[in-house]
C-alpha cells in the first residue's frame, strides 16, 4: 500500500542487516520507522504493539529469529528465540505458526546455514502473506458486488468493520481490508463504518488512517453504535478479520467482535470474517472453552491518549483513582453468528465440513 504516495509494506529487511517497522502506537499523529536489530527489539515490538494484528506479528517473530541468529546460531539460541517470542501475545496462533515454521526449516541445518536460511524463509513469509492476503481481497470483492447488486447497484454499499485488520495487520493489503480496497480501486461505491475499538482503538488509529491514505470514503463511530446503524438499514454487511479461528469455525477477533455478530444476527446482516489459512487452529474445536484470551495492562483502559490541540501527544485518566478495571483483548464470535468466511481459497461456511472443503489436506484420513 502507498504512505504519502510511496509504496511499502509494514515489515521489510535492511540493506544492514537489521528490519524495518512502521511504529503503529504513533499512528494517527505521527508516522515513525523504526528498525529491529536484536532479538529482544522484535519481542518488545510485539509485546508493546509497535507491531501488531495477527499476520503481522507472525511475520515479525520469523525476522525477530532471523536477529537472534546474527549473535548466535547454535540449538539453545535456536529455541531461546522462540520461546521467548512465542510469549509476547497468546491469542493469535499466527505467532506460533511462524515461529514453528522457520524452528522446523531451521533446525536440520548446521548453525553456519541457518542464518542466511533464516533471513530467505522470513521473506518468503512474508511474500506469500501478501500473496495470500491479495487472493482474500478477491473473494471478498466478489461478496461485496453482491452486496451492491442487492442494492439494485444505488447509493453505497455500507461495510462495517472492527479493529484493524488492514494491511498495517499484516505485510500488505489487510484481510478484511482488501477487498474494501479492490471494491474501491474498481469504482465501487463504498463506504466503511469504523468501529473505534476500545480500549487500542486500533479502528479509530489505524483502519481509519489507513482508509484515509487510500481514499475510502469512511466514518469513524464509537463502538456502541453498530447496532443501531444495522437496526435503521445503514449496514449491509460486517468484514472483520480473526486472531484465531477453529477447525469448527469459531473466530476470535478483538474484543467487541462478538456483539456485533449478534447484533448483525438479530438485523440479517451478512458477518463476514476474512482469515489466511495460517490464523486457522486445526487443533481446536470450540473457541469459546479453548482459545486463549489476552488480558491486558488496565491502564489501557484507564487511560486514553490523543493530541492536544498544542500538537503534543499527552494521556489522561478517565476512571476515578482505585476503580478495579478489567481488560479483555479478545472475545469469541461462534460459528453460527458467522455468514461464512473468506480465505485465500476461497469462501466457505464457518463449520468444519466448510473448511474442510477449501482445505481437503486437512481432512482426517
Ligand atoms: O490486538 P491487535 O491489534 O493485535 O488485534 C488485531 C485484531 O484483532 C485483528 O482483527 C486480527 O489480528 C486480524 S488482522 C488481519
Amino acid at each position: 500500500m502507498k504512505v504519502h504516495g510511496k509504496a511499502m509494506r509494514s515489515v521489510w529487511a535492511e540493506p544492514d542487516g537489521s528490519v524495518g517497522i512502521i511504529d503503529q502506537t504513533r499512528l494517527p499523529h505521527a508516522f515513525v520507522t523504526l528498525r529491529l536489530s536484536t532479538l529482544d527489539a522484535a519481542a518488545h515490538a510485539i509485546r508493546s504493539m509497535q507491531v501488531r494484528g495477527a499476520p503481522l506479528i507472525g511475520a515479525v517473530a520469523a525476522y525477530g529469529v532471523c536477529l537472534a541468529l546474527r549473535e548466535d546460531a547454535s540449538d539453545p539460541a535456536l529455541e531461546h528465540a522462540c520461546t521467548l517470542l512465542q510469549a509476547t501475545r497468546p491469542t493469535a496462533v499466527n505467532l506460533a505458526w511462524a515461529l514453528e515454521g522457520i524452528r522446523q526449516a531451521l533446525r536440520p541445518l548446521a548453525p553456519s546455514e541457518r542464518p542466511a536460511a533464516a533471513w530467505k524463509h522470513a521473506a518468503l513469509l512474508c511474500d506469500e502473506d501478501v500473496a495470500i492476503n491479495r487472493a482474500i481481497g478477491g473473494h471478498g470483492l466478489a461478496l461485496i458486488r453482491e452486496a451492491w447488486a442487492r442494492k439494485g447497484r444505488e447509493g453505497r454499499v455500507n461495510v462495517l468493520t472492527h479493529c484493524n485488520a488492514g494491511w498495517l495487520a499484516t505485510v500488505d493489503w489487510g484481510t478484511a481490508l482488501a477487498p474494501l480496497y479492490l471494491a474501491h480501486d474498481e469504482g465501487l461505491p463504498l463506504h466503511v463504518w469504523v468501529d473505534e475499538t476500545r480500549p487500542r482503538n486500533q479502528g479509530a488509529s489505524l483502519t481509519a488512517w489507513e482508509l484515509g491514505q487510500h481514499g475510502v470514503p469512511h466514518t469513524v463511530i464509537s463502538d456502541n453504535v453498530g447496532g443501531h446503524l444495522m437496526q435503521h438499514g445503514q449496514v449491509d454487511l460486517c468484514i472483520v478479520g480473526t486472531d484465531r479461528t477453529t477447525a469448527r469455525g469459531d473466530v476470535a477477533n478483538k474484543i467487541g467482535t462478538y456483539l456485533k455478530a449478534l447484533a448483525a444476527k438479530d438485523n440479517g446482516v451478512p458477518f463476514y470474517v476474512a482469515l489466511p489459512s495460517p490464523t486457522i487452529d486445526w487443533t481446536l474445536g470450540d473457541g469459546v472453552r479453548d482459545i486463549p484470551i489476552e488480558q491486558r495492562d488496565g491502564r489501557e483502559v484507564t487511560d486514553v491518549s490523543g493530541r492536544l490541540s498544542s500538537g503534543e501527544v499527552a494521556t489522561v485518566r478517565i476512571t476515578p483513582e482505585g476503580s478495579p478495571v478489567a481488560n479483555y483483548g479478545f472475545d469469541v464470535t461462534p460459528a453460527r453468528l458467522v455468514t461464512a468466511l473468506v480465505t485465500e481459497r476461497g469462501v466457505c461456511p464457518a463449520s468444519e465440513e466448510g473448511l474442510l472443503t477449501l482445505f481437503p489436506e486437512r481432512r482426517p484420513a
